[in-house]
């Protein structure tokens, strides 16, 4: 099976490399801006023409949320246009097409974690965006499938290697403590994505690690997980402004993937620690 990734150099795309690149019966073709830029999309039809891959993954995405607020056209550009681009040349070529998204379509409000069908409500740019990458996937491409995940963390830009790079110059870091969600390893969810391409049940998919916290008790746990002694401080949403708004709760209930396939995501703390110890191999 020939697997086309774009977003190849980000966390998602590495997770994914990882995993399948010695898998027999997988040929990868890696893709990020320098060899293929999604919001192009004569770009797009002439690599998949040239490739013709049998299952193309999108994890290239504007994933900056707070900056989406003013650089709203690239966003669109990149998370919508890119996406649909994507999913389009798939089409064409009868490839399926596997697509992130995020918690951040849901407003937050609710009380019990999100289901594939509840209602999305972004309050964010980036959440619009991604809402609507969804539409311009799924329109484009009955062969879709849609994984949404949450507080992502692998090689790369992430909350985890935030926290370490802050600890090498804090002692005390303040963490916000009314947003709860689920810390999600991207080797998790490239388990799920390399699950999912050898079937035909196209969807939605919600793909998170199981259980919850808040992003102070996430915090927390990376530095016990470390052996660093930081002082991890709770405060609020409004102590600790940003430019985009956040959704207060948005834990995903895996729904689809446990009655579809009685498939399970490791429990988050399970997968941090996993994502230690590979750390230091
Ligand atoms: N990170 C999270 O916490 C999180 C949570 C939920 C869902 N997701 C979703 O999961 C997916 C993967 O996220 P990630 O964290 O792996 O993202 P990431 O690390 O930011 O990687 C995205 C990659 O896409 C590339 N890219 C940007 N614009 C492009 C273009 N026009 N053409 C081709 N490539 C382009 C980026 O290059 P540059 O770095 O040069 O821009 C980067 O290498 C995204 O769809 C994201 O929305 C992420």
């Amino acid at each position: 099976m020939k697997l086309l990734i774009t977003g190849a150099k980000g966390q998602m795309g590495r997770a994914l490399n990882k995993l399948l690149k010695n898998k027999a019966g997988y040929q990868l073709v890696l893709t990020d801006l320098d060899e293929m830029d999604i919001t192009d999309e004569k770009d797009v039809v002439r690599v998949m023409t040239a490739e013709k891959p049998d299952v193309v993954i999108n994890c290239a995405a504007h994933t900056k949320v707070d900056l989406c607020e003013d650089d709203t056209e690239n966003a669109y550009m990149i998370n919508v246009t890119g996406a649909g681009n994507l999913s389009k040349g798939a089409a064409k070529i009868g490839a399926k097409i596997v697509h992130l998204s995020t918690d951040y379509i849901f407003d937050g409000e609710a009380t019990t974690p999100y289901l594939e069908e509840s209602e999305p409500n972004p309050q964010s740019v980036y959440g619009e965006t991604k809402l609507e990458s969804e539409y311009a996937v799924t329109e484009n491409n009955p062969k879709y499938f849609i994984v949404r995940t949450a507080w992502l963390y692998g090689e790369g830009n992430n909350f985890v290697n935030t926290m370490l790079r802050l600890a090498n110059t804090q002692n005390e870091i303040r963490v916000v403590n009314d947003q709860t969600g689920s810390p999600t390893s991207a080797t998790e969810v490239a388990r799920v994505i390399a699950m999912l391409i050898e079937t035909e049940a196209y969807g939605v998919y919600n793909a998170v690690c199981e259980g919850q916290c808040t992003w102070y008790d996430f915090a927390k746990r990376i530095f016990e997980l470390a052996g660093l002694d930081v002082k991890v401080s709770p405060c609020t949403s409004l102590q600790y402004v940003t430019r985009a708004k956040r959704p207060k709760y948005s834990v995903l209930d895996n729904k689809n993937l446990r009655e579809k396939f009685g498939y399970h995501l490791q429990p988050w703390d399970d997968a941090l620690r996993e994502y230690f110890a590979g750390r230091h191999n």
